[in-house]
This record gives structure tokens, C-alpha cells and sequence, in this order.
């Protein structure tokens, strides 16, 4: 049964416990307040001296008349006090709430309202400070024994640079390992993409995405000359159909928004098709759209629109659809709804990305990986083919073009080093891991990617719940916290569901600077039921979750230090051979940005494309990345100056249609 939340208040701007202290002689050393000069005088009043009778009823007489003079002082000294509170400074009000509630001067005011925590907390001056019983910073042990088990929770997160450079040096043994042979932790699937468009391409396209939370479905206009334009919709796929009984359920529903973008956005193609079906005559080439599929899980690639799915990740479990072809799946579905539509190349989302990222990148280099950090993460790279041996030696490959002497290798670094010889675990991690869908496998992912994130904050928060004597989301009444109410977490919270915490929480609480922490706050009340949070509950919030964090993108790191040592991209820096150079083209591709780091010659960056939530909206992310690569002996100072990072914002759909166009030339000679 949900519990009811106290009445709200409102309150003034509630300082930190950490910086200020209320309770005279009880001045945390942090607090840099004077000790309360007035606290001698409000103690105790004098025992009265012992009399005869007389004397004591003249006392009491003379008592009691000072008793009516002193009630009536206190009266008006109430009176002057109602008067006055209202107009004085607000962190003086707060030193005179022991007992009194303020009520909210409007039902839209809430304790929270960013407005009445406009001004940041300050010491009070020596004269402002008053002894009162009973605050939050009388508890200064509950709340020491608070921060230090924030603190302990988060050291179980450090990824130190030893380690980062052992995780380096084990990615680097593992994409090798991939090249050579199959069934690898490190897949390194071949995807028979040779090449990277020159900019110069036309003509509509459509993409399709799916990867993740969402169904994308877009059509691309491509000018020609580097840009493009992108008419898009997106719907949430409903989490039933990613744990459906059969494939058909989950692609049915695909093809069923395709023809539901295709009426509302080419609405006279696709009725002209429609009518053309009617009068029996078959649709023409020009009529039917060539389609990139975008789909971002583990796939066997034996063609370019052929490919067999190795395993679900990302919360998908749909039993019959390992093994398949992907793309025959989908063209199934879209012929039953007599779509124009030929399902044409099929992509992975990091193919896309870096396709995307190469085709839209300032400057003449190549891009040398696509990346993504959302809800899942992963990585495609330009690989020289000769490398890639279990592709080149085998009987068994399909047809692909050898002219460029690359090929761009999906990685699926999501199972990176699933045995943990060198990624760290915690016991979060290790009860992520056996509660998921797929124990065992995806372990990089389910340390950096934006499915699991919060998922491993909820757990470290449960866990620190779980100590009764922790004042922590909770405390026994409203003395004990600088908001002066009740915390309490309610039985309802998501905290207490699996996945009930949002990775878009961790980096509420890496923008939120505090000093009251008013974000957090806000969102834990609004979002995940605890009441009255206090600032040190949110700072221990913030605090693991920027541990969590920062591994994350000092995980991120390692792989991108791994690819960028492996491939001899810091000696030899220029990009391999692209459909430009295979052709002699020179598009205009515009300038190069300024990294902001000195003068790199063009030659000598090594680009990165990226996408997902992560790199988008976690602050520091890249960072923490930076930090990391530096770190690196290989890489170093001067090498991390060397690489680019850029966003390549929607590159799968984007990307998707540049295959589509590049696999659609070759279906049809041209
Ligand atoms: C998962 C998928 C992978 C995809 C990545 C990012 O790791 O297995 O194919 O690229 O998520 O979406």
C-alpha cells in the first residue's frame, strides 16, 4: 500500500550538512562558522533559592505578577516574531524552525520548487547563530556514517590506470583472436562493407533501425554533394514484442510501421503502387525503395542483405529468431503488406555510425570507427583485410569486393572479456548479471551501456537500504535533516524493481553540482518516491553515481584505446582506402573543426564517429574517456591530442541508406 507523503511545505533553501551547522559547539570543522557566542546565556534557568513561607508566597506573589509581565513579553515578542519572520533572510528563518511548519502559500508551491531554492546556503554571521535542539546536524555521526558508505560503495568503482592498461592490452589479444577464428568473445564480424561513400551519391532511400528501445523507420534524401535530407518516426517497441512467442510478432509489427510511414510521408508512392497492384502490373525498379536495415544485435553476416542472428542482447528474447536471416524475416513481412520495399543491405548500428561519421566528417580523413554508448555499445572499425583471416581463408564467405584491401569489422566488444580475466566486478555487477536475460555474456556492455547503468546504481542503492541503522532515504523524524521533515522512501518506489532506475538519473545527478542538490531532490520525489530527501542523501547519491559513471567511460576508453593501437593508426596515420580514393574523387567535404588543442596537421587525426545517449548526455563523459586514453603508454599525451572525437548524431539511419545505396548499385550493375 502506498504511503502517504507528509504535507508539503514551504521551505527555505536548505543548506548542506557539511558546510553548515545550526548547533552551537557542534560546528563540523568543514563548517568555517564561528562557535555560537550566545549559547552560555539559553542554558538552563537558575534553581530557585530555598525561603521561609512568608517570604516564598511574597516570592510568589512577586513571581507571578513577573510570570503575567513576562507572558505578556512573550506575547508580543510571538506577535513581533510573526510579524518580522516573513521579512527576514531566509537562512535566518531556518535557525528559528525547531517546531514550526510552514505551510505552502499556494498549492503549486512546493518545498522543491526550484524558486525557493534560488539562493545557496551560507554561514550564518556569530550574531544570527541560536542554540535550538533537536536539528539534523545534532546527528552529525548518523551522517558521517552516511557519507563514509557513499564513499565505500563508490571505491568499489575505481578502474584505476593499471587497470585500464591490462584491459587494453586483453581487448588487443581478443580483436586479433577474432580475426582468425569464429565463436570468439570478441565476435569481429566481417560485414562486407569495403568501402565508405564519396559524398557525391543521390537519390531517396529508406532505413529502418531497430536496436534498442525505439523503431526508427526514415527515408533519406541524399543531395549529392555531402548533405542530405531526413524525414524520420520513431515508436517505442512495446517490451512484450521483445520477449515475443515467435518472430513473426516483432517483425510483422516492423513492417507494419514501415507501410504506416510510407502512406503518411510518401503518401503518392506508395498509392501509385498500390493502384499499379491493382491493375496488375508489376512495380518498376525505379518504384521500389531499396532499404538499409539498421539492426544492432549480434549477426553472422553472409552477404550484404543476409545474415544470421547469433544471440539476442539489450533485453530481446525471442527463442526462434537465432539462427535466422534477419533480412529474409523482414522482407517476408513487408511483402505480406505488398510494400514497395527491398530490404537491400543490412547494418549494424556502428557500420551506420561510421559510414554516417566518414560521409559528414570535416577534412579529408577517413574515419576509423563508428561507436556507440547507449542503451547498448559497440564498435565497427576499418580492418585491412588481409587481416581478417577467418573471412579471406574460408570456403564460405560470400562475394565481397577485395579493391580496397579493407573491410569494416563490426567488433561486438559488448562481449568483450564475458570471463572477467580484466574488467572490473562488483557484487552489483555479479547480481545485474545473474538476474539478466542473458547471464554470462555481454559483460563490457552491462558495465558501460545506458540499459544498465542505472540498474547497477538502483542495486548499490538498495544495498545501502538494506543497513537499518543507515540514515539514508529514511530517518526517524524531522528533526534529523536539513529539510525538516520525515525522509521516506516509499514502498512503491521504483528503487525497489528490477530496472526501476533510469540511466538518464546518472546524469541528472553528474549535472547537478548541488550545493542542495535541488535536482536530484526534485527528481528522486517526483520520479522515484522518497520524500523529503536531504542534501547528504543526494550527495551520496551523486556520488556513487558518478563512480559508475566514470568507469563507464573509463571502460569506453579501453576499447577505443585498443582499436586505435591495434590498427597502427597512431603510426601510420592515414586513412585506408575509401571509395573516394578508389575512385580519384575529391568531394568538398568542408573544414576541418578546430579540436581546440593545438595545431594537429590534418593527416595526423584519427577520427571517431559516436552516438547514444551516453556520449550525448552524460556530462564529462568524454572526459573521463580523454583521461583514460591518456593513460595508455601507447597512446599517451600526444596521441589522445591525435584523436577526434565526433558525434554522428542519428548515423544509423543515416548510414543504413549510404549501404543501402552502395548494396542497390551493385543488385543492379550500376
Ligand atoms: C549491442 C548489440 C550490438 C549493437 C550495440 C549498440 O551490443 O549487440 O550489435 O551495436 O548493442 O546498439
Amino acid at each position: 500500500m502506498p504511503l502517504h507523503r507528509p504535507a508539503r511545505r514551504q521551505e527555505p533553501d536548505p543548506a548542506p550538512a557539511k558546510t553548515i551547522s545550526t548547533t552551537a559547539g557542534e560546528l563540523p570543522a568543514k563548517a568555517n562558522c564561528a562557535p555560537n557566542p550566545r549559547q552560555a546565556v539559553l542554558k538552563s534557568p537558575p534553581a530557585p533559592p530555598s525561603t521561609s513561607p512568608r517570604r516564598r508566597r511574597d516570592t510568589a506573589r512577586s513571581l507571578s505578577s513577573t510570570h503575567a509581565i513576562f507572558s505578556v513579553l512573550v506575547v508580543l515578542l510571538v506577535l513581533a516574531a510573526q510579524f518580522l519572520a516573513p521579512r527576514l533572510p531566509h537562512e535566518l528563518l531556518k535557525l528559528s524552525k525547531t517546531t514550526q511548519h510552514w505551510r505552502a502559500a499556494s498549492p503549486e508551491t512546493t518545498p522543491r520548487d526550484p524558486l525557493l531554492f534560488k539562493n545557496p546556503p551560507t554561514c550564518p554571521r556569530p550574531d544570527q547563530q541560536v542554540e535550538f535542539k533537536g536539528t539534523f546536524y545534532k546527528e552529525h555521526d548518523r551522517s558521517m556514517a552516511l557519507v563514509e558508505q557513499a564513499k565505500r560503495v563508490s571505491n568499489e568503482f575505481d578502474f584505476d590506470a593499471d587497470h585500464v592498461r591490462k584491459a587494453v592490452k586483453e581487448f588487443i589479444r581478443e580483436m586479433d583472436e577474432g580475426l582468425h577464428t569464429t565463436g570468439t568473445e570478441l565476435s569481429q564480424i566481417p560485414t562486407y562493407v569495403t568501402a565508405v561513400p564519396n559524398g557525391t551519391e543521390k537519390g531517396l532511400y529508406m532505413a529502418v533501425d531497430l536496436g534498442g528501445t525505439n523503431f526508427r523507420v526514415c527515408s533519406i534524401q541524399l543531395h549529392g554533394n555531402t548533405t542530405f535530407s531526413l524525414t524520420q518516426s520513431k515508436v517505442a517497441i512495446p517490451r512484450e514484442l521483445m520477449v515475443a512467442k515467435t518472430s513473426t510478432e516483432l517483425f510483422s509489427f516492423l513492417a507494419k510501421q514501415i507501410e504506416a510511414f510510407l502512406k503518411a510521408h510518401h503518401e503518392d508512392h506508395y498509392f501509385s503502387h498500390i493502384k499499379r497492384r491493382e491493375t496488375g502490373d508489376k512495380a518498376t525498379e525505379e518504384e521500389i525503395f531499396n532499404l538499409g536495415f539498421t539492426f544492432s544485435f549480434p549477426v553472422q553476416q553472409i552477404g550484404i542483405n543476409k545474415g544470421l542472428l547469433m544471440r539476442w542482447t539489450k533485453g530481446f528474447d525471442i527463442d526462434d529468431a537465432v539462427g535466422k536471416d534477419v533480412c529474409a524475416l523482414l522482407q517476408t513481412e513487408i511483402d505480406a503488406l505488398h510494400l514497395p520495399v527491398r530490404v537491400a543491405a543490412l547494418v549494424n548500428d556502428t557500420v551506420g555510425t561510421l559510414m554516417a561519421r566518414s560521409y559528414t566528417s570535416p577534412g579529408k580523413t577517413g574515419t576509423l570507427l563508428g561507436a556507440i554508448f547507449g542503451t547498448g555499445t559497440n564498435g565497427a572499425y576499418v580492418e585491412k583485410l588481409d587481416k581478417v583471416t577467418k573471412l579471406t581463408s574460408s570456403n564460405d564467405s560470400g562475394a565481397y569486393d577485395k579493391s580496397t584491401g579493407e573491410m569494416i569489422v563490426n567488433t561486438e566488444w559488448g562481449s568483450f572479456d564475458n570471463a572477467l580475466r580484466t574488467l572490473p566486478n562488483t557484487p552489483y555487477d555479479t547480481e545485474l548479471d545473474a538476474k539478466s536475460v542473458n547471464p554470462g555474456i555481454q559483460m563490457f556492455e552491462k558495465r558501460i551501456s545506458g540499459m544498465f547503468l542505472g540498474e547497477i546504481l538502483r542495486l548499490a542503492i538498495v544495498g545501502l537500504l538494506k543497513d537499518p541503522k543507515l540514515p539514508f532515504l529514511r530517518d526517524e523524524h524531522s528533526a534529523q535533516n536539513d529539510v525538516h521533515s520525515t525522509t521516506q522512501i516509499h514502498d512503491d518506489s521504483p528503487i525497489y524493481n528490477q530496472w526501476g532506475v533510469d540511466t538518464s538519473f546518472l546524469s541528472i545527478c553528474a549535472g547537478d553540482h548541488g550545493p542542495s542538490y535541488q535536482i536530484i531532490k526534485q527528481t528522486l520525489d517526483r520520479d522515484y518516491g522518497v520524500s523529503a530527501v536531504s542534501a547528504e542523501d543526494a550527495e551520496a547519491i551523486r556520488e556513487i553515481a558518478g563512480a559508475i559513471g566514470k568507469r563507464a567511460a573509463r571502460l569506453a576508453a579501453v576499447a577505443i584505446a585498443g582499436i586505435v593501437i591495434n590498427t597502427g593508426r597512431l603510426n601510420s596515420p592515414t586513412a585506408g582506402a575509401t571509395t573516394e580514393q578508389k575512385e580519384g574523387i575529391a568531394p568538398p567535404r568542408g573544414t576541418v573543426e578546430s579540436s581546440g588543442k593545438g595545431d594537429i596537421p590534418e593527416e595526423d587525426i584519427i577520427d571517431i564517429g559516436v552516438d547514444g545517449s551516453l556520449v550525448e548526455f552524460y556530462p564529462g563523459f568524454e572526459d573521463h574517456v580523454r583521461q583514460a586514453l591518456r593513460e595508455v603508454e601507447e597512446i599517451g599525451e600526444t596521441g589522445e591530442k591525435r584523436i577526434r572525437i565526433g558525434i554522428a548524431k542519428d548515423g544509423s539511419g543515416v548510414g543504413a541508406a549510404l549501404i543501402a545505396l552502395v548494396a542497390g548499385r551493385v543488385a543492379t550493375g550500376n
